[in-house]
């Protein structure tokens, strides 16, 4: 048993209105954002999640934190389960930080009064520590005492992250989620951001789930990745294997189209050519068959498992582990 088990999740949305559905006498638009994804993960692992936008990275980890309803699958932390269950104190043990710390911060409370209440309310430590607790939560994340009084539009965007970072470690979690947590900083400030989530990970023994759209990121923090594809995981293998030979063309082409290390896209542009097909209108057989330069009759037919030599190295193409990728 795993420390964090998440086995066949599957999320749906219902797109659109409902009302105007019941109207046309119709049923509403259900969208799978994510389709069955397993992985396991323990104490002090730090897994990557990669893929385009829209692929079901946030939806993924929404499921892991409750934030939405998982339609089927299970989800469970230390042997016990979390999927479907209000159990807020197993909840508190996974926590998420997010893209834009500005907009998640409020912007009337100095850092201080953000991190007590949150101290208070969820009564992790004794009123009487509350103080001591936060100028803890800074050494942890590597900001002076001094901002402790400072209000967040005060504060560098790195520095806003920090205090997001700060937040999510208050409630003392084992799983520490992020989510695009540096897309949104400055190249300059990305590096010592990571930096700072690897030291934490070593240092508490915190499990690490990181997102992002961004291979190099990803890379540099993860000890393994899972490449994610219109809301299934197409390859799941440790980190310096997929980087030196990936099996999935997904992957492949994500890493030719991928930028360097601290060299921004620009806004809009995609990592592939083309877009994937609609959530709602999946292909028949292989989900990354229209847009992929290996694809053969079979692809058309039959859906590729995410299978592989072993546990750790899966991949979901059907000529991911031949010798000779191109079909004659
Ligand atoms: N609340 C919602 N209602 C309806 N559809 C949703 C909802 N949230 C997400 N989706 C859809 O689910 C799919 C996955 O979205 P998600 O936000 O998880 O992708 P993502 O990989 O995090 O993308 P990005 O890189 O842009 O953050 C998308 O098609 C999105 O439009
Ligand atoms: S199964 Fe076929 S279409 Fe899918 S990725 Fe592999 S070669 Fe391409
Ligand atoms: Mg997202």
């Amino acid at each position: 048993m795993s420390f964090l088990e998440v086995t066949d999740v599957t999320v749906r949305f219902t797109v659109g209105s409902r009302l105007a559905a019941r109207i046309k006498g119709e049923k509403p638009p259900i969208l799978t954002a994510v389709d069955g994804i397993s992985f396991e993960a323990e104490r002090g692992e730090s897994i990557g999640i990669v893929g385009e936008s829209g692929c079901g990275k946030s939806t993924l980890a929404k499921a892991i934190t409750g934030l939405v309803p998982v339609a089927s699958g299970s989800i469970s932390l230390d042997g016990r389960e979390l999927a479907g269950k209000r159990d807020q104190a197993l909840r508190r043990r996974i926590q998420m930080v997010f893209q834009d710390p500005s907009s998640s911060l409020n912007p009337s409370l100095t850092v201080e009064k953000m991190l007590s209440e949150l101290l208070r309310v969820h009564q992790v430590v004794p009123r009487d520590e509350i103080a001591d607790r936060c100028a803890e939560l800074m050494d942890l994340v590597e900001l002076p005492q001094s901002l402790l009084e400072a209000l967040p539009r005060r504060m560098s965007g790195g520095q806003r992250q920090r205090v997001g970072i700060a937040r999510a470690l208050a409630l003392e979690p084992d799983v520490l989620i992020a989510d695009e947590s540096v897309a949104a900083l400055d190249v300059s400030v990305q590096a010592p951001i990571l930096n700072l989530l690897n030291s934490l990970r070593d240092n508490l023994g915190l499990t690490l789930m990181f997102i992002s759209h961004d291979l190099a990121v990803v890379r540099y923090v993860s000890d393994r990745v899972i490449v994610m594809y219109l809301g299934t995981a197409v390859e799941d293998r440790p980190t310096a294997q997929l980087f030196d030979d990936p099996r999935h063309p997904y992957t492949k082409a994500l890493m030719a189209a991928a930028p360097k290390f601290g060299v921004k896209k620009a806004p809009g542009e995609s990592a592939l050519k083309g877009e994937p097909p609609s959530a709602l209108n999946l292909p028949s057989g292989c989900r990354f068959r229209p847009r992929c330069p290996l694809a053969a009759d079979i692809c058309e037919q039959i859906e590729p498992d995410l299978i592989g030599p072993s546990e750790t190295q899966r991949a979901a193409c059907h000529f991911a582990w031949e010798e000779n990728e191109i079909p004659a």
